[in-house]
């Protein structure tokens, strides 16, 4: 038995005996040394052994009995660890995680993450911060936060948000999670979601008890006027980068969408996860400034900073605020306060703008060089929805092998990368790969194209 050094030789021989438990060398049943023959074998003293004993049996790891002795307690199952195909049932666990290129679409740069400008955002807030900012706080999130946010969102994405009407959640995925629950508890029964989606978008919004209906995706965007023919509470779009066919839902039908809204009293959410990234021309302003009393409006630090963050926000219309902030408490009554507050302290202080200002940069120059080296490399796809967010598509031309088995081909020279299928594409759209640029660290991105190019032409 190998003893932890430093950290007290009891604490060490109760871990020691703990890990023996659950990963089974020492079943169930099974009778130890006497206190005293074990403290001998190890040179230890016999309290401190006598000691541990009494902590692990406090714990229920082991059993004391007159006349039986010190025993692993019956119910201390050796714990089985998780074998790889459990592991590689959660997303992000995902198959594709070892390989060396990494073009899946969902993440930024993370070696790029600001971490210099968030240690200074940090200091700055905990010198602010008052002491009840650590206590229960507002479920809606720090005030600080919510003012930074509308402030920012008015100024970048043409939001009309009011610090009151924010929620700050622990991620979009949170989000669309206390919306789905939110328009339950208001007699909500089903919402329409483009049928190219974020799979945990369905995930999350059935398990909140919303049957969902797919809206037919095509290259103007949702469509809108597929909601003519079918009942529903609630719309949830993409429309500045529709995710993740790229296209910007038309301006016929972004009125369309709030018309629809006007007309039945239903809610659009609109998903902005990419909106501050647009390339070739003005970004288009979130729909929600058309309609504020009956669009949501979402957006995360996930593709701006890193989804490692955990943040988002929602800017919601008055009617729904009140459920929102029920379902808010019930979920984890309020998101990380430290976190607010530094991300807070980024936006005020015009580091969150200059990253986002740097980032855009460099996710441009990278859509450039895909673009240049598919022309040169694999002259028969097609590069689409490029203007603006952090992947692309790549569509096969025809006779081009399946997605699956380009996936698979491009495993081989060490390339994750995703097909069109996983979004819910598939049958009779033409077989696409979904490339994100955004994805790798810069030191890789010039190898993770050549693997591209390789795939595609082989
Ligand atoms: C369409 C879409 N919306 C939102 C998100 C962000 O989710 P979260 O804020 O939970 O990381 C993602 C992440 O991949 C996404 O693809």
């Amino acid at each position: 038995m190998e003893l932890r050094s430093g950290g007290g030789l009891r604490s060490g021989l109760e871990a020691a005996l703990r890990s023996a438990v659950r990963d089974g060398r020492l079943a169930p049943g099974t009778r130890l040394p006497s206190s005293r023959a074990l403290a001998q074998d190890l040179g230890l003293a016999r309290n401190t052994v006598a000691d541990a004993y009494g902590q692990l049996v406090a714990e229920g790891w082991l059993t004391a009995r007159q006349g039986s002795g010190t025993r692993v307690a019956p119910g201390a199952r050796p714990q089985t660890p998780v074998s790889r195909s459990v592991a590689l049932a959660f997303p992000g666990l995902a198959a594709g995680d070892h390989l060396p290129y990494d073009l899946r679409p969902g993440s930024p740069d993370l070696s790029s993450f600001p971490r210099t400008a968030w240690v200074a955002a940090t200091r700055q807030a905990m010198a602010k911060a008052p002491h009840d900012a650590f206590g229960y706080t507002d479920p809606r999130g720090r005030e600080e936060l919510r003012q930074a946010l509308a402030e920012y969102l008015s100024r970048v994405r043409g939001v009309r948000a009011d610090p009151d009407l924010i929620m700050v959640c622990t991620g979009y995925v949170q989000a669309i999670g206390l919306l789905g629950k939110a328009l339950v508890e208001l007699g909500g029964q089903r919402i329409a979601v483009e049928a190219l989606g974020f799979p945990d978008t369905l995930t999350v919004l059935r398990a909140s008890s919303l049957a969902t209906t797919p809206l037919p995706v095509d290259e103007y965007g949702a469509d809108i006027g597929a909601l003519a023919g079918q009942p529903a509470d609630a719309v949830l779009l993409t429309p500045a980068h529709q995710f993740p066919s790229g296209v910007a839902l038309s301006p016929e039908r972004r009125t369309a969408a709030v018309a629809w809204a006007h007309a039945t009293g239903g809610v659009v959410i609109e998903d902005d996860y990419d909106g501050e990234f647009r390339y070739d021309r003005q970004p288009v302003g979130a729909l929600q400034g058309l309609d504020p009393a009956n669009v949501v409006y979402a957006g995360t630090a996930s593709k701006s900073l890193a989804p490692g963050v955990r943040l988002a926000w929602l800017v919601v219309p008055e009617r729904l605020m009140e459920p929102v902030v029920r379902q808010k408490r019930l979920a984890d009554r309020q998101s990380p306060v430290i976190d607010q507050l530094t991300l807070a302290e980024l936006i005020a202080g015009g580091a969150y703008d200059r990253h986002v200002r740097r980032m855009r940069l460099r996710y441009r120059q990278r859509r450039d060089r895909l673009v240049t080296a598919l022309a040169a490399g694999a002259p028969d796809v097609r590069v689409s929805g490029i203007a603006a967010g952090l992947h692309a598509v790549i569509e096969l031309p025809d006779g081009s092998p399946s997605e699956a088995e380009l996936v698979k081909r491009a495993a081989g020279l060490g390339l994750a990368v995703t097909g069109m299928e996983m979004y819910g594409g598939s049958g009779a759209e033409r077989p696409a790969l979904v490339v994100g640029y955004g994805t790798p660290p810069e030191h890789s991105f010039a190898g993770a194209l050549r693997a591209l190019c390789a795939t595609l032409a082989a």
